[in-house]
């Protein structure tokens, strides 16, 4: 029997943007986790098993854009025939969450990393289970369900880190590229996979709406409306772009007060971009009223969740404001010094 995991994740600055070449800060829940466990089986192939989905389902017989057989396919690609006919077979694998679906949270990437991850390991192929490849194999999958994904949600939740992180547009998005430039969007950041001081530690508050919201329909509205006004967008997506790059040395510096004020702008700007909705903002303005230093919504949006920097003396009071203004959970994490010494290789 082979078990792996793998981490929700937040982003604390630049979703959306970040699909547009901008930089964005993210982190993972480790309190949240999607797990896979691969048992030998009496049985020819390999039987997919997500009791928390209630699905049963066979590899060879499923859709290749099954979200789980889509797992599968990934790391399989990445085998020689021969291995695939005499290892991927007699197998379940058996995949478990405690990461609400399409709440932002990157429950589908930590499903599908954990899934490559075990089925590596039990292959015995640790040179697929680094953080790396687990990563671009994740991301296939993100492909599928995605569409145009940065590469942020696969990055943290295999890394398991934080990462200030800026796409890689010319191998990933020729099209986007090409269309930036042509409106203007000419000087972007180079692309990066770093990992980030925190010069005090932070706590954050993350409020689910209750309101599933699939990350691609959201990313799908915001491609629609920069199609038809690009330099519009653009200029939104710069903006996050600056916030994010601010808000990695106002973390640096420990200066939550504008760390706090970046999160209103960030949240102000997703709301220009069409992706908040009325239960995000009215947990945002809930966080304010209640002290919250900044809240704002994190991830696709138009539902899922939302976040709120607050401080020792200020975390009860906001949470009980986010769950009379309607949040359905209310989760705490620290982002601490210690957790941040460099990127796993
Ligand atoms: C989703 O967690 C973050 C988005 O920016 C989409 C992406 O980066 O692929 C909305």
């Amino acid at each position: 029997m082979t078990t792996a995991s793998a981490p929700g994740k937040i982003i604390l600055f630049g979703e959306h943007a970040v699909v547009y070449g901008q930089p964005a800060i993210a982190v993972p829940v480790p309190q949240v986790r999607a797990t896979a466990v691969i048992t030998p089986a009496p049985h020819a192939g390999i039987l997919l098993a997500a009791a928390d989905f209630g699905q049963n389902v066979w590899w060879h017989k499923a859709s290749p854009t099954h979200p789980l057989a889509a797992a599968v396919h990934a790391l399989a690609s990445q085998l020689t025939l021969a291995e695939q006919d005499q290892s991927l077979s007699h197998l379940t694998i058996t995949v478990s969450s405690t990461i609400p679906v399409a709440s932002g949270l990157g429950s589908g990437a930590a499903i599908a990393a954990a899934l490559i991850r075990a089925l590596a390991l039990h292959l015995g192929r640790a040179d697929l289970a680094t953080p790396a490849a687990v990563s671009a194999l994740t991301y296939e999958v993100e492909r599928i369900h995605h569409g145009t994904p940065s590469g942020i949600d696969n990055t943290v939740v295999s890394y398991e880190q934080p990462v200030y992180f800026v796409r890689d547009l010319a191998t990933a998005a020729p099209d986007i590229l090409e269309r930036l430039h042509t409106t203007g969007l000419s000087d972007l950041p180079a692309p990066a996979l770093e990992p980030f001081a925190v010069g005090q530690p932070i706590t954050l508050l993350i409020g689910y709406t209750g309101v599933a919201a699939p990350t691609k329909e959201s990313v799908g509205d915001v491609r629609r409306q920069w199609l038809a006004d690009a330099p519009a967008f653009n200029a939104l997506f710069a903006a996050c772009g600056r916030i994010a790059q601010q808000a990695r040395h106002a973390l640096a510096a420990g200066d939550t007060a504008s760390l706090g004020r970046l999160m209103w702008d960030n949240h102000a700007l997703l709301q220009e971009m069409t992706v908040s909705s009325a239960e995000l903002d009215a947990l945002v303005v809930a966080a304010r009223t209640a002290g919250a230093l900044g809240a704002k919504l994190s991830g696709g949006g138009r539902g899922g969740n939302m976040i709120a920097l607050v401080t020792a003396e200020t975390s009860a009071a906001v949470r009980h404001a986010l769950l009379t203004a309607g949040a359905h959970t209310v989760l705490e994490m620290v982002l601490g010094r210690d957790w941040l010494s460099g990127l796993a290789e």
